[in-house]
């Protein structure tokens, strides 16, 4: 029997799937909305002293990636206090808040969040610059003011986020939230020159499937650094992205971009196809395969010399994608199967990334 529940800090989820702050959750409604949509836990969007000004535009697709310059919630926090956390406590789901950014700011908001009920907090730390030192301050500032657990969420800009995140945890940090979106990044409106985005520098922070190399990369770095529970995220689309996490090591995930372009029902169907995979697997529970890709990156041994990859025949479609992308001339169609020419082939693995049938391994 597969079950996805996992317990984080005390906190029970039926699934490892939780939005992250960001537009999708930014007030009750939308909370609620995300809870429909399957989500295990709930994150709001982050609150600070005063409500944001947004500069609009505040959003432009890039790619398959999106660029933003959201900042934090534009609501009043009375009205977070008041109503928000409070309907999205109804759902019985748990209720993470996420706070921001200076220590001082931290410690007026955190005991304020946690008396209107919420069961965890999230810190923004993500306008405190790359240095510790003030992420630390906020950590101490909020365990010393709040009696809920407390996740430090850290963006890919810091100078080294396996230091920020054992900093986290010796401050005392009860588990890591990685990463916040990626910036600054530019994009121009080519057709009148100005910049997709209305910030003051027309700059914005990258998030979706552009990011998440990056932010798994950083998840495994901080989970090999770390003993307290780490939340990836980072580019998650589908079940298979969430996989890739929880094998490196994430206790659950967050998404926030395929959300925005794909809907509150994306939880769902990301808990779905995790399902599914840890059936045909033999994976019973989370705990069956959290980690299992961490052992094979400190011990994998440089290779450089070129090995061909296998061809599974039968699982070969004849699609002719890996002659496509092989750029040295290697991967050839033979009636209707493909070949590998290990006289050409340089080893370098594109092939088996772009196979849609999985019929070439290493
Ligand atoms: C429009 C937008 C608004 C966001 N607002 C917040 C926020 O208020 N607080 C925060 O910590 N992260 C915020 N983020 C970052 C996301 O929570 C998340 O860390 C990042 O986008 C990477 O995940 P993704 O690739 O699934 O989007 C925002 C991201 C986007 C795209």
């Amino acid at each position: 029997m597969v079950s996805l529940a996992v317990e984080i800090c005390g906190l029970k989820l039926r699934n490892p799937i939780m939005p992250a702050a960001g537009p999708t959750v930014r007030d009750g409604d939308a909370l609620v909305a995300a809870a429909k949509g399957g989500a295990g836990a709930l994150v709001a969007k982050t609150v600070s002293i005063s409500p944001a000004e947004v500069p609009r535009p505040c959003m432009a697709k890039v790619k398959d990636s999106l660029l933003s310059a959201e900042l934090w919630s534009d609501l009043p926090l009375e009205r977070w206090l008041k109503s928000e956390y409070a309907k999205a406590k109804k759902t019985g789901l748990p209720l993470i808040a996420s706070i921001g950014y200076k220590p001082e700011e931290i410690r007026e908001l955190a005991p304020k969040v946690v008396k209107a009920g919420v069961d965890a907090l999230e810190l923004s730390i993500q306008y405190l610059g790359p240095d510790p030192t003030q992420m630390v301050e906020a950590t101490k500032a909020a365990k010393e003011t709040a009696s809920v657990p407390v996740f430090v969420k850290l963006g890919p800009n810091v100078l080294n986020i396996s230091d920020s995140a054992k900093a986290a945890e010796g401050a005392g940090a009860d588990g890591i939230v990685a990463i916040n979106a990626l910036g600054a990044c530019l994009s121009i409106d080519i057709e009148n020159t100005l910049p997709m985005l209305g910030s003051a520098s027309g700059y914005g922070w990258l998030s979706g499937p552009a990011i998440k190399p990056l932010a798994l990369r950083c998840v495994a770095d901080i989970c090999r650094a770390v003993k307290i529970p780490v939340i990836g995220v980072g580019g998650i689309t589908d079940g298979r992205d969430a996989i890739e996490f929880i094998m490196a090591g994430a206790s659950a995930v967050q998404v926030c971009t395929a959300a925005i372009t794909r809907g509150p029902k994306v939880y769902g169907l990301i808990a779905d196809e995790m399902t599914r995979f840890m059936r045909v697997k033999n994976y019973n529970s989370i705990e069956d395969f959290r980690g299992v890709a961490l052992r094979h990156l400190p011990e994998q041994p440089l290779r450089t010399r070129a090995k061909p990859p296998e061809v599974l025949i039968s699982k070969c479609t004849g699609c002719g994608l890996c002659e496509k992308y092989c750029v040295y001339g290697a991967a050839r169609m033979i009636a209707k199967k493909a070949r590998i020419d290990p006289s050409k082939c340089y080893g370098c693995g594109l092939c088996v990334s772009v196979c849609p049938a999985r019929a070439l391994r290493f």
